[in-house]
């Protein structure tokens, strides 16, 4: 098949190009090579075999010339980050995956199948038990809870301490520009899908660990910040009290994700989380960066938070195991494969700094009690 991954410079895009290729497939990479995430050239880890298309989704003409001869799309460029430019983001995630459909529709463009890559974000808060009141789906805690340290959601209505819950895919309740921007994405390809027989699915994927990770950009998250700040002789830094729960995902487990959905027509028309089978804290995290550098220290608790972060966020797998998949690779292997990466990487740089001051300035980040 002549497959097109937009976005396929990046993270997930250029592992994804590398497992198509593989797999026999001719592959077109669409990528405008946003700054910071590049630097203005191509990056050298993808194979000559690809063909490259410099552009954005975002561009008629440069999408029509894109989707030229092809079969497939994996549709991965985004707009990540925690900035308050709201409108771009459903410019660059949300219009741009209707003009895909757009272009597809009246230019009888044969293409058979999407998939579009859409977050873990789109829970909000997600799913959490109270022993009294039963499962419920708690909204954004307030500043003046965070101000307090008060990081725990409370039962809105009995007051009661929740327990985080795995959350499956009937959820969604985006609550940033980034979210809101993915739900309207997984909502057009698969509805329109539906409508015009464009077989579509959209994974939300958990926090996504591997090479090739920018360290560039401040969105790229918890494991890119703890490593370069180990890098170069500091210790992690923690928001909150470090207790938040996630399930990071290594990159290959995406991959495989990612190639399954584009071959089973099982796929067709869903909604699928790709995450990790087991929960860890984000002080879990910051030890399993200690260990692979085989340094001794211990994450700091800085008494900062983020606007916006949300407490606890688990997804639940079900579903996409019911069609075979299963994460393989431990989180620890993730994060000692990323780190063994990023040691070696001679741009790498402490950007840790830069990046507080940037949400700070945009009034994300925050210090308790200010
Ligand atoms: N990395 C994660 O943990 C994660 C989690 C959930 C969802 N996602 C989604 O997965 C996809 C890939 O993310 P990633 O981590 O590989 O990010 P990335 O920044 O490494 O890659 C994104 C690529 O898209 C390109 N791009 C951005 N805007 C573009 C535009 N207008 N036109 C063409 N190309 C453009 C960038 O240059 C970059 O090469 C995104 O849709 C993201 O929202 C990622």
């Amino acid at each position: 098949m002549q497959v097109l991954v937009t976005g396929g410079a990046g993270f997930i895009g250029s592992h994804t190009v590398d497992a198509l290729l593989a797999g026999g497939h001719q592959v077109r990479v669409l990528d405008s090579l946003e700054p910071p995430v590049h630097t203005g050239a191509w990056p050298a880890y993808l194979p000559e075999a690809v063909e490259l298309q410099h552009g954005s989704v975002t561009d008629r003409a440069a999408l029509r010339t894109a989707l030229d001869g092809v079969d497939a799309v994996f549709h991965l460029a985004a707009y990540q980050d925690y900035l308050t430019d709201f409108s771009r983001f459903f410019l660059v995630n949300s219009a741009a995956t209707a003009l895909l459909y757009e272009l597809i529709v009246n230019d009888r463009l044969p293409v058979r199948k999407v998939v579009v890559a859409s977050s873990q974000a789109v829970y909000g808060e997600g799913a959490y038990r109270c022993p009294n009141d039963g499962v419920m789906y708690p909204g954004q805690r307030s500043v003046e809870q965070l101000s307090a340290r008060h990081w725990e959601i409370p039962c809105p209505r009995c007051g009661g301490t929740l327990e985080p819950l795995a959350t499956d895919e009937t959820a969604a309740a985006p609550h940033n520009s980034y979210a809101l921007s993915k739900r309207d994405q997984e909502e057009i390809a698969v509805k329109l899908g539906r409508r015009y027989d464009i077989p579509s699915v959209a994974l939300r994927y958990s926090i996504v660990q591997g090479p090739r990770q920018s360290f560039r950009n401040a969105y790229s998250g918890a494991l890119r910040s703890f490593a370069v700040r180990v890098l170069s002789g500091r210790p992690p830094v923690l928001y909150e009290d470090g207790r938040q729960l996630r399930d990071y995902v290594s990159i290959h487990d995406v991959v495989r994700a990612n190639l399954l959905v584009f071959q089973d027509p099982r796929a067709d028309y869903g909604v699928f989380n790709v995450g990790a089978d087991r929960r860890v804290t984000v002080e879990d995290l910051a030890r399993m960066v200690l260990a692979a550098a085989g340094t001794a220290g211990e994450p700091e608790v800085s008494g900062l938070y983020r606007l916006g972060d949300t407490r606890h966020i688990i997804s639940d797998i079900t579903r996409l195991q019911a069609l075979g998949w299963a994460p393989a690779i431990s989180q620890e292997a993730a994060v000692q494969e990323y780190f063994a990466w990023a040691a070696a990487q001679p741009d790498i740089y402490d950007s840790f700094a830069e990046a507080q001051a940037r949400m700070r300035a945009a009034g994300v980040l925050r210090e308790a009690g200010e």
